[in-house]
């Protein structure tokens, strides 16, 4: 399939204007790997939090956009929470929970749904994002901030 410029840049237009939208709604952080320059087999192209910010309590929706270059059957996702870098949570989930397995090549939409405990401190958090293949091999490993707001949902 090729793509003429003229859908290239329609697709682009439409991109941007998502991303201007976007934050009405939700926030698109950042991604960083966590290794610079690595070269995964899984690339990540952006990730999109709702609400934003986090509240406590109340479940979180983290969409990551990714791409394989090779099928995925089965995958672990390791997640470690840091606040204000001190290690605070760290759970593992099966890859075909947050996402349809087998991911055929190509782009792909992680979807990790949170509720942070009610008691969780405001401020501002660093999430380490592993995603291990079913051999534990690495396919990818991404780094994002992210605030909880100071509205306390505790109370209802
Ligand atoms: C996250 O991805 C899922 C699955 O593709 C989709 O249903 C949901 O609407 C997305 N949520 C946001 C906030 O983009």
């Amino acid at each position: 399939m090729m793509a003429s410029i003229v859908g290239r840049r329609l697709l682009f237009s439409a991109s941007v204007l998502l991303i201007l939208l976007l934050p009405l709604l939700s926030a698109a952080t950042d991604v960083e790997y966590c290794k610079k320059g690595a070269d995964y087999p899984v690339k990540v192209s952006g990730i999109e939090i709702s609400p934003y910010p986090v509240a406590r309590g109340k479940p979180a929706t983290f969409n990551i956009s990714a791409n394989t270059g090779d099928k995925i059957s089965k995958g672990k996702l390791v997640i470690d929470v840091k606040y204000f870098g001190f290690h605070v949570h760290k759970e593992t989930h099966d890859l075909c929970e947050e996402t349809s397995c087998p991911v055929a090549t190509g782009d792909f939409i992680l979807s990790h749904q949170q509720t942070l405990p009610s008691f969780t401190p405001p401020g501002s958090y660093t999430l380490t994002m592993n995603l291990n293949g079913e051999n534990g091999q690495q396919l990818t490993c991404i780094i994002f901030d992210f605030s909880i707001g100071v509205v306390s949902v505790a109370d209802n």
